[in-house]
């Protein structure tokens, strides 16, 4: 699920850069790109330029200020998607689910879906000729300009070399604790809402109405027996992860009602 800025954030973030070199109540003069020969010319601008230059100048400022590089990890099931879904909303940062794309690839048939396929059903890691190109392809996308919650990725040492090669570092790593007995609960009563998107529990977080109860789906690894392996995947992998990550890592205990595990997501996502 991604969250766009607004279009004010967008259009001016996106926009060729420009010095605003004087703002006053009546006019704004702003100065042209430098070319190599050419004498900066001022240009006037009328009284309705202003203000919108004005403005543009503030939300560039709060778009620096407010660019966020999170990755969050965790067991399956840990709550990594439900976390997700609170931090999309109160802070619109552009999330990135390393598990929806493959779905997505997959479900579109494309020949890393189809590559992708089996593993996933297997519940292994999809391999990372398949899954680091197209994290990086994805990260590479306008609208993670401002920022990124990247989910379920990296989870291997190589995955996490791979970003950093690339140049891509996060500031916060996110990481949810829950004991291996309460998590095969939670992935066996798991449901999602193909409309919205909204992921459920059919006890933990029951959907509120029969209509929606009725069109909940179930992913096919979401099994007991594949959970197992998923979670040992995770344990095979996670200390190698963590330890590229030793500087920014936040453990967090995600064994508690979604909410409090959210306020102390949201109180070290506001002191970035
Ligand atoms: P992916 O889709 O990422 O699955 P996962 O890591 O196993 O994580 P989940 O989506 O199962 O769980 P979650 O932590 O998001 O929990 P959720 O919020 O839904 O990956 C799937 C597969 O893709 C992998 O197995 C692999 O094959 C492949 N893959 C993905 N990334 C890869 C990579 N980087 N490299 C290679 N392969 C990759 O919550 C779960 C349930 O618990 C829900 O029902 C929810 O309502 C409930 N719940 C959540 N929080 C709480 C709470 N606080 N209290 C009670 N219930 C809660």
């Amino acid at each position: 699920m991604t969250m766009g800025a607004t279009s004010q954030e967008d259009a001016f973030a996106f926009a060729p850069r420009r010095e605003i070199a004087q703002v006053s109540a009546r006019k704004v003069v702003v100065e042209q790109p430098k070319a190599k020969s050419a004498v900066p010319m001022p240009v006037v601008l009328g009284a309705g330029a202003i203000a919108a230059a004005a403005i543009a100048l503030k939300a560039t400022k709060k778009t620096a200020k407010k660019q966020r590089k999170i990755v969050i990890a965790g067991a399956p099931a840990s709550g990594k998607g439900t976390q997700c879904e609170m931090i999309v909303k109160k802070f619109g940062i552009t999330h990135i689910s390393a598990g929806d794309l493959l779905r997505a690839a997959v479900a579109e048939g494309t020949p890393a879906g189809k590559q992708a396929k089996e593993f996933m059903d297997r519940g292994d890691l999809v391999p990372n000729e398949v899954v680091v190109t197209m994290v990086k392809d994805r990260l590479s996308q306008p609208d993670c300009a401002k920022g990124w919650l990247l989910d379920g990725y990296p989870r291997s040492e190589e995955q996490a070399q791979a970003l950093q090669e690339s140049g891509i570092e996060p500031d916060l790593f996110l990481l949810l604790d829950v004991p291996d007995e309460i998590l095969i609960d939670r992935v066996v009563g798991r449901r999602l809402d193909p409309v919205d998107g909204t992921i459920y529990h059919m006890t933990f977080f029951p959907p509120p109405t029969p209509e929606i109860a009725a069109r909940l789906t179930q992913r096919s690894d979401d099994t007991e027996e594949k959970a197992a392996n998923r979670l040992a995947v995770h344990h095979r992998n996670v200390d190698a992860v963590v330890g590229k990550y030793s500087n920014i890592i936040k453990n967090i205990d995600g064994n508690r009602a979604k909410g409090d595990v959210f306020n102390d997501i949201e109180r070290l996502i506001k002191a970035m």
